[in-house]
């Protein structure tokens, strides 16, 4: 540290054990917003295993009243923001017990770290380092303690206090007070405390497990959202069997809780038997909450619970073991919802959403300024660790472990990972032993050093594919060479082990037996695994030149090249029996028809850059009598305009977007049969079930309806946005709804300037589905530079709050993160605007702040007069002199 509160980087190298262990805490709480008092007990001893040194505490924003030392005021001083003692007195065992009195202020904290009021109940966020805001301690994940809590307040105003663990006690106090004792059976990190108090109501469920013991899962909401919990509740027994049953790890609490607040800064917190998550991720019922709602709650309630395995029995050593318990723990999840699904076809669906979020916010993060390792070497900011390359790649390296090894074998890993390591602190190191060590003669084992690269290397590889067909010969040769490119800091990239599964179709669209130059036939999917810089694999028997279908179900985390002709594509598209490849020859193909029109020469871009042969695909994969709606919907989704700026060197954020409008349009215009049709055979579900089946069918009658809206722009057509007005105001739930009023705010039409007041009128007491309306405003289509202004005055709405992160989410990220076409202005005012917001949301939360910061992180690639006047908002935000090192990390990597 260099001066208070200012640090500068911490390095992975520089790891040393803790000079001290904590065994135990008590720790006693009395709450009051103004000022909470809070008397912290603990039991310490010397780590012999390291020289002896003074103890230094962390600690911020407290005020210190009182250190005793073995029940004696003893004499400290301070060093920046920690509390240090010298001079310990030596017992035999090196153990003492030291007791610290603080205060602290809820009330007053926006940072939403520590402990704080949200709609006048308190909780707390402990992760990564958020303890030290509520008393002094070593707050690092390798000191686990045992817990010990009393949580005293006021009854009437917080009749309900939690904290981890078993209740062991309670009772009334005077004035009007009462207490709680809890009392948790296990070690645990200080970043996994929670405590909450408050007005609240629970939802209430008992269960058994597979060995008989009975358990109490409980969701606890404010009064009015008791009848948003069922979907909550119903995952959260899901995932409790679903671990059990795929990873033999079972609830080992008597009791486990999930409590919800609309005040958070992430999604939700795994705190040892006491989750707390943001409203987001638990509130759902038909009429407030859409089919993605409800799939996300199922995957964040599983995360979370996956957590108390991967994370808390085991945790990691050091915080740039972070994608120890994520990657994993992501990993985990995706597989829970996969396995929940009962058709195929809805797994390959939740693959591909799964890829895609991973190529348009992860690759681009992997390209840019704050790229990183999936294990990092070194931060500023643990807070700005928290990113889709510790948690998406993090996810896609345990899966390529789990290719290497098979689903068994991986199994096996797991479990050998827990006989090893319960109640540790370790590495991503231990990790990958582990599994390679229960797999002794897989590839993964035979591999491991050259594998961890992808924990050591940052940078999305590159695999550069050629096939070669020699019609004599009748042999298939295909040619992988694979790169990467730079990233900040590593100049040089070793090459990666890269699983790569792959199947030869046919020019018929029949899938090709695999047969290997010794004659031997391999199953097909085959899975080769890559390890050189370049390598060949060659088939026999072979009759005419095949289309290879590779990297099928995104096997691993690469940019695959291959110079498919477009007829190559068709075919993939039209008989791949892999799903994902499948989808990914559509997207190919529309890729290539963008990339076309935006480097064309007409200025305006060209208005019909989709060719005759894609267009008719997408209607045979939208009247395809099979194939489930699902699926077609992602098919007939254009790839992003995040996605497609990837693929260029220089970015002109307008151009995309006129290219990607028009593509749109005359998708819309040339399959309006066909839109029609699939409308009225997707748009009656009967009664609601958000099952991947009905919720495909309605995200297909969304699509529709959307394209129909904007068809009618070109058409004078006033039957659909009628039709679309209609839907908005008699649909039976939300996913419907809200389909219909986006198509009509899509497309501009006069009637939404109808709907979204009925809108706002119709739930102006559910925040929730307020940040949905005020979301869909701010990343509507910007026809005439009009979405700026309009987000200005959103956020004079009365219900706008900057403190509050999911509504500032809802108006600010939705336009400069998820609205390039009217982010990127000619004019720079929505630079301007966003150097603004961060500014001002720096000075409330620092980590919201730091999240806004990185929608300019690719900067660089920005044409004129983008380019300058990205520069220039960054510099101007830079230039603030009492910036937070969240912020500053930042833009002085963008800036660099
Ligand atoms: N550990 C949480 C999760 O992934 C995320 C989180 C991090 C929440 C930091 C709050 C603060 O489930
Ligand atoms: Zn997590």
């Amino acid at each position: 540290m260099t001066r208070e509160g200012q640090h500068s980087a911490i390095h992975r190298a520089d790891y040393t054990a803790p000079a001290f262990w904590i065994d135990t805490v008590e720790l006693c709480f009395d709450l009051d917003p103004a000022k909470t008092r809070v008397l912290n007990k603990m039991r310490l001893r010397r780590n012999a295993d390291v020289p002896a040194q003074p103890l230094r505490l962390d600690g911020e924003e407290l005020n210190l009243a009182r250190v005793l030392v073995n029940g004696q005021g003893a004499s400290f001083k301070m060093d920046g923001n920690q509390l240090v003692l010298e001079n310990l007195p030596a017992a035999e065992d090196g153990a003492f017990d030291l007791e610290i009195f603080t205060t602290c202020c809820p009330a007053k904290n926006t940072k939403l770290m520590g402990l704080y009021v949200s709609n006048d109940s308190f909780f707390t966020q402990c992760e990564a380092e958020g303890f030290r805001r509520i008393t002094y301690f070593l707050d690092r994940p390798d000191v686990m303690a045992s817990y010990t809590v009393t949580l005293r307040a006021d009854k009437a105003k917080y009749p309900v206090l939690l904290s981890n663990g078993n209740l062991v006690e309670q009772g009334t106090l005077d004035d009007g007070r009462h207490f709680a004792k809890w009392v948790d059976p296990f070690k645990k990190p200080s970043y996994l405390f929670a405590l909450v108090a408050g007005q609240l109501v629970g939802r209430e469920q008992r269960i058994t497990a597979r060995n008989g013991r009975e358990h109490l899962l409980q969701v606890f909401v404010r009064p009015g959202d008791l009848d948003k919990t069922e979907h909550a509740m119903n995952s959260l027994m899901a995932s409790v069997a679903w671990d059990e049953a795929r990873f033999g790890l079972p609830l080992d609490l008597e009791r486990f809780m999930i409590v919800a607040t609309s005040d958070f800064n992430m999604g939700a917190m795994e705190n040892k038997g006491l989750n707390i998550f943001n409203t987001k991720y638990v509130l759902a019922n038909q009429a407030t909450a859409t089919d993605t709602d409800y799939s996300n709650i199922e995957s964040v309630v599983g995360h979370e619970y996956f957590h108390n395995w991967t994370g808390n029995r085991v945790t990691c050593r050091d915080w740039f073991q972070l994608s120890l318990k994520e990657g994993l723990t992501v990993f985990r999840d995706q597989e829970f919802s996969q396995d929940l699904c009962r058709e195929p076809s809805a797994r390959a669906v939740k693959r591909i959403e799964d890829v895609r979020v991973l190529r348009t916010a992860q690759f681009p993060e992997d390209a840019g300024p704050m790229a990183h390792p999936v294990r990092p070497d070194s931060y500023i900011e643990i807070n700005n660790f928290y990113t889709v390359t510790i948690y998406e790649k993090g996810a896609e390296v345990v899966r390529m472990m789990q290719t290497l090894v098979g689903r068994e074998g991986f199994a096996k890993g797991m479990t050998l990972y827990f006989e090893r390591f319960d109640g540790q602190a370790v590495t991503c190191d231990d990790f990958a032993q582990a599994i390679a060590d229960a797999n002794p003669d897989s590839d993964l084992a035979r591999l491991l050093p050259q594998f961890k690269r992808w924990y050591s290397q940052a940078g999305t590889p590159r695999v550069h594919a050629s096939g070669s067909f020699d019609a004599a010969a009748r042999t298939y040769t295909l040619t992988l060479g694979q790169s990467c490119a730079p990233t900040p800091g590593q100049a040089v990239k070793e090459p990666f082990v890269i699983p790569v599964s792959l199947g030869l179709v046919g020019a018929d669209g029949r899938e090709l037996a695999l047969r290997t130059m010794d004659g031997n036939t391999v199953p097909s999917p085959y899975t080769f695994v890559m390890t050189q810089a370049s390598e060949t694999l060659t088939f026999v028997d072979i009759d005419a030149e095949p289309v290879p279908s590779i990297l099928r179900g995104f096997s691993a985390p690469v940019v695959l090249e291959f110079d498919y002709s477009d007829e190559q594509l068709l075919t993939l598209l039209a008989n791949d029996i892999d799903p994902f490849n499948r989808w990914e020859a559509g997207q190919r193909l529309a890729v290539r028809s963008a990339l076309k029109a935006i480097a064309a020469v007409a200025d305006p871009a060209p208005l019909q850059p989709l060719n005759t042969a894609y267009i008719d695909a997408m209607r045979s994969v939208l009247r395809h009598p099979t194939l489930d709606a699902a699926f077609k919907e992602l098919v007939l989704t254009l790839p992003s305009e995040t996605y497609i700026a990837e693929q260029l060197d220089v970015v002109d954020p307008q151009r995309i977007h006129a290219v990607r409008e028009a593509m749109r349009g005359q998708l819309a215009v040339a399959l309006t049969d066909d839109w029609a049709w699939a409308f009225d055979a997707h748009a009656d579900n009967g009664a609601y079930q958000p099952d991947p089946l009905s919720s495909g069918r309605r995200a297909l009658a969304g699509m529709a309806l959307t394209h129909l809206c904007l068809a009618a722009r070109t058409t004078g057509d006033v039957v659909w946005p009628g039709k679309a007005y209609q839907r908005f105001k008699d649909a039976g739930n939300m996913t419907d709804r809200f389909n219909a009023l986006a198509a009509l705010v899509a497309s501009d039409h006069a009637l939404a300037a109808q709907a979204l007041p009925r809108f706002h009128a119709m739930f102006k007491d559910e925040a929730l589905v307020l940040d949905k309306w005020f979301a869909l405003q701010a990343g509507a289509p910007d026809r005439a530079g009009n979405i700026l202004p309009a987000v200005r005055q959103l956020m004079k709405h009365p219900d706008f709050n900057l403190r509050n992160p999911n509504r500032a989410r809802s108006v600010i990220f939705s336009y400069c993160s998820a609205n390039p076409g009217a982010f990127h202005r000619p004019d720079a005012a929505g630079y301007v605007f966003w150097s603004d917001r961060v500014i001002e949301l720096d000075g409330i939360n620092p980590q919201v702040a730091a999240r806004l910061a990185r929608a300019l992180d690719r900067w660089k690639k920005l044409t004129e007069p983008y380019r300058s006047a990205a520069r220039e908002a960054l510099v101007r935000v830079a230039a603030k002199a009492d910036l937070s090192n969240d912020v500053r990390e930042v833009v002085t990597r963008a800036l660099a």
